[in-house]
């Protein structure tokens, strides 16, 4: 546990101090970097109980499932592996994480929507929500999303398996986490910066922010 914190912490770091963040996008190299160790190919016909609601290549139709397409594996593992342990909770992915136990099935699964084109919105302007995105609020201590999340909300390459891609998320999805982040219903960060950022949110904040990312 120590070295994961430290580990988090050093990542944290590199992304804080970091100047520009790398646009990630969808090249040949990208789409290596994010599917890691597992067979995407493998993957796409252990996948077919997720595709059920998360879209046959990650592209989810209803706005409370979200969209799995070219999410970093390590982060969609992470999540599966917080669902199987409880320490993250819903009630459909606590059940259904618990098929996935083997850890070269996970790997694939995570590979294959981490080898589909990136998840993207119709672009909705949100001038507020773009500016805590890029800016932050810096009076509430809001750090700028963009410091781990990259540009356009589309991961930051260096730190794959923290950060997840947010960018053309449904907006109703990217809102309900926030929420549960700054009740501490969501409890899976565990670098505590997630809880803190949202703690400082008001609705019309969190929904503005959430709306901007829908749609990169
Ligand atoms: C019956 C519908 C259903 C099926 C089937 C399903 N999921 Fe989910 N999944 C959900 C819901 C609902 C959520 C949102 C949970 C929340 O609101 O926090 C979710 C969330 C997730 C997340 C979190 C995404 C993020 O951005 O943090 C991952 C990863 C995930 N599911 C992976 C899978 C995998 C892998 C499978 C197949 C083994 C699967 N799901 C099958 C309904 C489903
Ligand atoms: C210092 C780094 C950092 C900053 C700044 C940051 N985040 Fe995050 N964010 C994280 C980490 C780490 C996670 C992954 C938590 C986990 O492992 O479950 C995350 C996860 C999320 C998720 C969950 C995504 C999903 O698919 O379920 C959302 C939504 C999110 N961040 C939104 C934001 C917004 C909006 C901002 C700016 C107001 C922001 N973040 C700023 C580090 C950061």
């Amino acid at each position: 546990m120590l070295l994961y914190n430290n580990r988090i912490a050093a990542a944290l770091a590199v992304a804080l101090l970091a100047s520009t963040a790398a646009f990630a996008g969808d090249n040949p190299s990208e789409i290596k970097q994010r599917i890691g160790a597992g067979d995407p190919v493998a993957g796409k016909e252990k996948s077919e109980l997720c595709q059920g609601c998360h879209g046959e290549d990650g592209n989810s139709v209803m706005p409370i499932y979200p969209k799995l397409a070219g999410q970093w594996a390590d982060y969609t593992q992470k999540q599966v592996r917080n669902f199987q342990s409880l320490s993250r909770i819903n009630e459909t992915m606590n059940e259904i994480a618990l098929t996935v136990e083997d850890s070269q099935d996970l790997h694939d699964i995570a590979a294959y929507f981490a080898s589909q084109k990136m998840m993207t919105g119709k672009s909705v302007p949100n001038e507020a929500g773009r500016k805590i995105y890029y800016e932050g609020i810096a009076e509430k201590g809001v750090f700028r999303c963009v410091k781990c999340h990259g540009e356009n909300g589309k991961g930051e390459p260096l730190n794959n398996n923290l950060f997840p891609v947010l960018g053309g998320q449904f907006k109703e999805y990217t809102v309900k986490q926030m929420k549960d982040f700054r009740s501490g219903f969501r409890g899976n960060d565990h670098s505590g910066m997630m809880p803190r950022i949202a703690q400082n949110m008001s609705d019309a904040e969190i929904e503005a922010v959430s709306e901007y990312l829908s749609g990169r």
